[in-house]
């Protein structure tokens, strides 16, 4: 095992942690606020989403000057002392880096989309017709640019347009940017849907949206590796790839370390269990048996290729895990604390997102004037205008919408939850003021104090991060069981995914008469004797280590 194979990250979405102005939005130096907090809960890295210069269409993630910092976060000073005064906490930040596309806001755009023979026409990906490639975020992948004739391939929004990677110009730029940041002194990269920037040459299409043809496309390994010569090598740097759609095969490419791509890869099929035939927009429950199954398909895919997974719930494009897999309600923080421990006994490294720590539930919004989100406006205006009834619509919106895990981190019960003295850019939710890092802090039997026992527990407990994965009871209907085996020695680890109490019983093999426990952690405070036959409570969950 590697060093940062201990880590924990912590995910920062700065446009809703803390505003140091008192703004309508977060500052890079209202996270030098918190940075005292950020050390006492222990995570070792800062994911922080895009910062840099942006029109905002889609929060940074439509980046137009990669050199700059985007005024409403503050300076490059700023920049500077985050990362001075978080290395001073041991702590490193990881740069967000968006390549897969730039905003049309971009001087290369700019200067591509003024003539066909511009030298950086080749940046961007032109056709004089469009194919039938659908964008991420609704309609066409293709937009028309009158001025010279051709339409530009956005897999995301119309003013996200996707550079070429098969230029080399556009390779090369992109590897100075990274090296500039690099130097700068960040700890690593969080590269943005990294595994769509090879399109095939030919553009095919069948009678899909088009992603199986650009999805891990042909030469992605190849100009990850390249990136891995021209930036990572010989440096002390963690990259994490965003792998959207991705299959287990490439993720094992990605993040093996005979690759020479990257450190580990998110996926997201674990977040598509409430998406009834892969239809995002619609209001369905979570299949349970498909989240097991699917977690337990990775676990031992990546641990027998040798890959490494990032591991997470929540990011700025999710809901909230508690309301979306828990319960927000009268378990909540039984729930949270149950869904923690589901995830963080996996093999790889776990990535906490802001508010994740206090249990933060999505904020309910039932208008869409509430919503600030691209992708969640552009749905709504295409399902209203193809029919659909305004309460099947925002339906799935509070269910589905990104802002459900946008809105501003608590932190105590002064105005707007201490998030900035001025008026926030989105809503806060009413549970504000009992769900707050000032109560928790106080609170040893918070959901903060049990991710705070989480993330101090994987620097002592060896088969957190060596333990060979070994799902038991797989059809069970409501709990999640799984083991982490090493030489005569195992962590058990149980989850009650219902509300409902259950009986289980474990194989002998698991927990015989002579075998000695040790309880680890556990979202109840008594936790009676254990032998084969399991009660489990509502919601409760617990680990052991087991000896034989
Ligand atoms: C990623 C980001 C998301 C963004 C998209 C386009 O999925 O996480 O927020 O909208 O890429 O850059």
């Amino acid at each position: 095992m590697q060093d940062w194979q201990h880590s924990v990250i912590y995910q920062i979405y700065p446009k809703s942690f803390h505003s140091h102005a008192g703004n309508a939005t977060g500052d890079l130096l209202g996270i030098v606020d918190k940075l005292d907090y950020l050390k006492w809960l222990g995570v070792d890295y800062l994911w922080i989403t895009p910062f840099l210069r942006s029109p905002q269409r889609d929060n940074g993630y439509d980046i137009s000057d990669y050199y700059a910092i985007d005024p409403s976060y503050g300076t490059m000073a700023d920049c500077d002392l985050l990362i001075s005064e978080a290395a001073k906490r041991g702590i490193k930040l990881m740069l967000d880096i968006v390549v897969n596309h730039t905003s049309i806001e971009h001087a290369w755009f700019q200067q591509a989309r003024s003539s066909l023979d511009n030298p950086y026409r080749d940046f961007y990906i032109w056709r004089d017709q469009p194919n039938n490639w659908e964008s991420k975020f609704g309609g066409s992948a293709w937009e028309y640019e009158a001025q010279t004739g051709q339409y530009f391939l956005h897999l995301f929004d119309h003013t996200q347009a996707d550079l070429n990677w098969d230029n080399p110009k556009v390779r090369a730029e992109v590897f100075k940017m990274m090296r500039f940041w690099r130097d700068k002194g960040v700890g690593g990269f969080r590269l943005d849907v990294i595994n769509l920037i090879s399109k095939p040459a030919d553009f095919p299409e069948d009678n899909t949206d088009g992603r199986r043809f650009y999805t891990d496309g042909p030469n992605v390994h190849q100009y990850l590796q390249e990136m891995h010569r021209e930036v990572f090598a010989g440096h002390d740097l963690i990259n994490v790839g965003e792998m959207s759609s991705t299959r287990l095969e490439h993720c094992v490419r990605y993040s093996r370390p005979e690759s020479k791509e990257l450190s580990m890869t998110f996926n997201f099929h674990h977040l598509k269990v409430d998406y009834p035939n892969l239809q995002k927009w619609v209001r369905a429950d979570f299949d349970f048996q498909q989240l097991k199954r699917i977690f337990s398909d990775w676990q031992l895919g990546m641990q027998a290729g040798g890959g490494w997974n990032a591991l997470f719930w929540c990011n700025h494009d999710q809901p909230r895990v508690v309301s979306r897999f828990g319960d927000d309600g009268e378990y909540r923080v039984a729930s949270a604390k149950m869904l923690a421990t589901a995830l963080h006994f996996l093999q790889g490294t776990p990535f906490v997102y802001q508010g994740e720590e206090l249990g933060m539930t999505n904020p309910g919004f039932d208008r869409i004037e509430q919503y600030r989100d691209v992708e969640t406006l552009n749905i709504y205006r295409l399902k209203r205008d193809a029919g659909e009834s305004e309460v099947g619509n925002m339906a799935a919106i509070m269910q589905k919408s990104r802002d459900n895990g946008r809105t501003p981190m608590q932190w105590n019960t002064d105005a707007n939850a201490g998030f900035s003295r001025g008026e926030p850019w989105i809503g806060i939710p009413v549970n504000a003021a009992q769900i707050n890092v000032q109560s928790q802090l106080d609170d040893p039997e918070s959901v903060l104090h049990y991710y705070r026992a989480l993330i101090a527990m994987r620097r002592v407990e060896p088969l957190i991060l060596e333990g060979v994965y070994r799902p038991l009871l797989a059809e069970h209907a409501q709990v999640w069981a799984y083991l982490r085996e090493g030489q005569g020695e195992r962590l058990l680890v149980l989850n009650n995914f219902y509300g409902t109490p259950c009986q289980i019983e474990l194989p002998r093999e698991v927990i015989g008469e002579t075998t000695e426990q040790r309880l680890l952690i556990s979202n109840y405070p008594d936790c009676p004797a254990r032998t084969t036959q399991v009660s489990l409570r509502p919601y409760e969950s617990f680990v052991l280590h087991l000896t034989d």
